[in-house]
């Protein structure tokens, strides 16, 4: 049984993951930036302003922490550096795409304006599809590596894809109008609600996380059931995640979370919060934490280091930003 870490070691791992993933971020354009002329190089501003505006950087983090469960060595710590920078970028890419005003229609984000604030609308759409791009021209280059390599780009790719984000996303976009507190009265209406909430909450969200923690797993020999069960620790995360998210929208403070509040409410988002208050949200949320816990020990029974993926739930519950 892996032994607990004490909250500030826990930081110190924290703080260095992160570090890790900014070392991998700050020249990511660098040198195509210098050899595009002025025009071309305006999407490299773009892409970088955001990409560089800071956030938890809680997918590179998720990678690296998978990597060092699961005992990989050294040898594939750069395919994960790979894996890290790209889902970032598939990140980034769709919270640039997420603020437009044909979708959340959002000011400011990473406690700065939104991409299409700064440089319109038509760079910030190229901005985020350049900076998905860049991600599939990373995975492909760590796909010559190998087999195992390539299909540990793929998990990525199509977490990132319709069957995944985009299509959370598009189930997001689909429940506006239909937010609003449901009616207790209503129990039917109120499971069909939750159970088409958690299956959007679990791709727009979960996809990406879920991928975080199973990619690193394609890049050695694991059994079936770990990989299913970091599969379940990244969608339930993922869920989790979401549903604080949701709960940030009501309660914090935008300075502090570095992006506006109200939204979801302004726009009729069906989300947990709109749905049930923030009672009912805090309820699943609870439920889900409690899901996560169970699935930690499994993954530790089988031998995974679990001493800091099991403390990242509690650790993103008292975020607030
Ligand atoms: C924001 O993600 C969008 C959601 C999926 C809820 P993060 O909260 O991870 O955003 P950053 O990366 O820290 O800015
Ligand atoms: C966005 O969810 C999730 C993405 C896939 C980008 P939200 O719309 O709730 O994220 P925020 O609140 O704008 O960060
Ligand atoms: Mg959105
Ligand atoms: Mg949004
Ligand atoms: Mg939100």
């Amino acid at each position: 049984m892996t032994d607990g870490l004490d909250s500030s070691t826990f930081l110190r791992r924290w703080d260095a993951y992160e570090e890790r993933a900014g070392r991998l971020i700050k020249p990511a354009f660098r040198s195509a930036a210098l050899q595009a002329d002025a025009i071309q190089a305006q999407i490299y501003t773009a892409m970088t302003y955001s990409l560089e505006a800071g956030g938890k950087r809680l997918r590179p983090v998720l990678v690296f922490a998978a990597a060092d469960a699961l005992g990989l060595g050294a040898d594939l710590q750069p395919d994960c550096d790979s894996l890290a920078l790209a889902l970032e970028m598939i990140h980034t890419y769709s919270l640039i795409h997420d603020d437009l005003p044909c979708m959340d229609n959002d000011d400011l984000r990473r406690g700065k304006p939104t991409n299409h604030k700064v440089f319109g609308e038509a760079l910030a759409v190229l901005a985020g599809d350049g900076l998905l791009n860049s991600a599939a021209e990373g995975l492909l280059k760590l796909a010559c590596r190998g087999l195992n390599q390539a299909r540990a780009a793929g998990v990525i790719m199509q977490a990132a894809g319709p069957a995944g984000m985009i299509g959370g996303q598009v189930m997001d976009m689909q429940s506006e109008g239909r937010g609003g507190r449901l009616q207790a009265a209503d129990p039917l209406t109120t499971e069909a609600a939750v159970d088409f909430l958690r299956r959007l909450q679990v791709l727009k969200t979960g996809a990406l996380i879920t991928a975080a923690v199973t990619a690193p797993a394609q890049l050695d020999q694991f059994s079936g059931p770990v990989r299913q069960d970091l599969s379940e620790y990244g969608r339930l995360l993922g869920l989790a995640f979401q549903i604080e998210d949701d709960m940030l929208d009501v309660t914090a403070d935008p300075r502090t979370l570095g992006k506006s509040t109200g939204k979801d409410e302004r726009d009729g988002k069906l989300t947990f919060v709109t749905a049930l208050g923030l009672d009912g949200a805090r309820q699943i949320l609870e439920q889900t934490l409690a899901d996560l816990s169970g699935i930690c020990r499994r993954l530790d029974h089988q031998g995974l280091d679990m001493a800091f993926l099991t403390q990242i739930p509690a650790y993103l519950s008292r975020r607030r930003a």
